[in-house]
């Protein structure tokens, strides 16, 4: 089995001093990859390297993950300290954030995060598998009083050392400023999606500016995700022409271009797969052979600011389509 030394796969640092590793595994089997398959990949991943596992309650998988990373943990393979483990406070927990905590830290055997997300900025939830034109009556539009309640349990998890670091995910500039503006603590990165095709430039730069690290999911343009989350606009990064010709100077697939394109321009990207060559690749690939600032560049120059992850389950009653969700203007729909 090839191995990849952690200590030689780069770090994203948080405002705070914590060092997150600069590539991690997704644990998100988008409705056609089991819990046990998933279980495996964190169990081998780790093994050959892995020391970032991206997990959310809303996954499904958390109590396999746990077994996972008992085995790992009573193999000696690695001890808790030595592993980076995200989760993420689902939706329709927004009213229980502490309650949700507690069970995801059951479900994974472990008794601290060290990164604890609120998934979304809604409350908004759907059933498994709901079409995407679906709406759930009882969906709103954003209202910060209520995320400032969600808020103030994740700063009270975070000073009581039950999260490591906080943060949030699926934000937009206009909710991040809100949040800014009436928070205690910062969170200290936003989870967003980020690929060759969908930079978010101007976000990431503003969360930069403002010491916040990003985490960029789908980094590879979620190829595999469901149908019914794709519609006739969406384009695919990996087969990007530039995407293919830089990897074939390479030597490697387009996806591996995404990772590393990602980690140099400075996001922690979280590719997902269970295959084992695959996810090595994505880890190994951080360590060798970097982009030129040429590559860089050109990649730079093929975004489509084009959104895969809509959230149209996610909309309430009056809204308008899936860019209400994404204060495009600057304001917050429906606010
Ligand atoms: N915070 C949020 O709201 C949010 C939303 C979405 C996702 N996420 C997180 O982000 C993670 C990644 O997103 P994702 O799973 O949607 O998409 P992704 O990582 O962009 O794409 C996964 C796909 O890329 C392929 N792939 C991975 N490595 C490859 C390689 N080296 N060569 C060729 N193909 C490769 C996989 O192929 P195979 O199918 O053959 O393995 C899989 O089909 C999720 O698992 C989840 O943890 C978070």
């Amino acid at each position: 089995m090839e191995t990849v030394d952690p200590n030689k796969v780069p770090k994203v640092r948080f405002y705070n001093g914590a060092e997150i590793p600069a590539v991690g595994l997704g644990t998100f089997g988008s409705d056609h990859v089991s819990a046990d398959q998933i279980a495996e990949a964190v169990y081998q991943a780790v093994k050959i390297g892995y020391r970032l596992i991206d997990c959310a309650a809303v996954y499904g998988n958390e109590k396999e993950i746990g077994s996972a990373l008992k085995r790992l943990f009573d193999e000696g393979v690695v001890k808790r300290e030595d592993l980076w483990i995200t989760s993420k406070v689902w939706n329709s927990m927004h009213h229980d954030v502490r309650g949700s905590f507690e069970k995801t830290c059951r479900d994974l055997g472990v008794d601290y995060l060290d990164l604890f997300l609120v998934h979304w900025p809604f409350p908004n939830s759907h059933a498994p598998s709901v079409s995407v034109d679906s709406r759930d009556p009882d969906a709103v539009p954003y209202r910060h009083r209520d995320f400032k309640r969600v808020w103030a349990v994740m700063e009270d998890l975070y000073e009581n050392g039950l999260c490591k670091n906080i943060g949030t995910s699926n934000q937009t500039i206009a909710k991040m400023k809100l949040l800014l503006s009436t928070c205690k603590v910062k969170p200290m990165v936003n989870e967003m999606e980020m690929h060759p095709h969908f930079q978010q430039t101007d976000f990431f730069n503003f969360l930069k500016k403002n010491g916040i690290a990003a985490i960029g999911f789908c980094p590879i343009g979620s190829p595999a995700r469901p149908e019914r989350d794709k519609t006739a606009t969406d384009t695919v990064p990996i087969q990007d022409p530039v995407m293919i010709k830089i990897a074939k100077a390479h030597n490697v697939h387009p996806a591996v271009i995404c990772v590393k394109w990602a980690v140099q321009r400075g996001q922690v990207p979280i590719p997902f797969s269970v295959k084992p060559p695959k996810f090595t690749m994505n880890l190994k690939c951080t360590t060798e052979d970097p982009l030129t600032d040429e590559e860089m560049n050109e990649i730079k120059s093929i975004d489509k600011n084009n959104r895969f992850i809509k959230g149209q389950v996610f909309l309430w009653s009056t809204a308008k389509d899936w860019h209400d969700l994404w204060d495009e203007d600057g304001t917050i729909a429906g606010w």
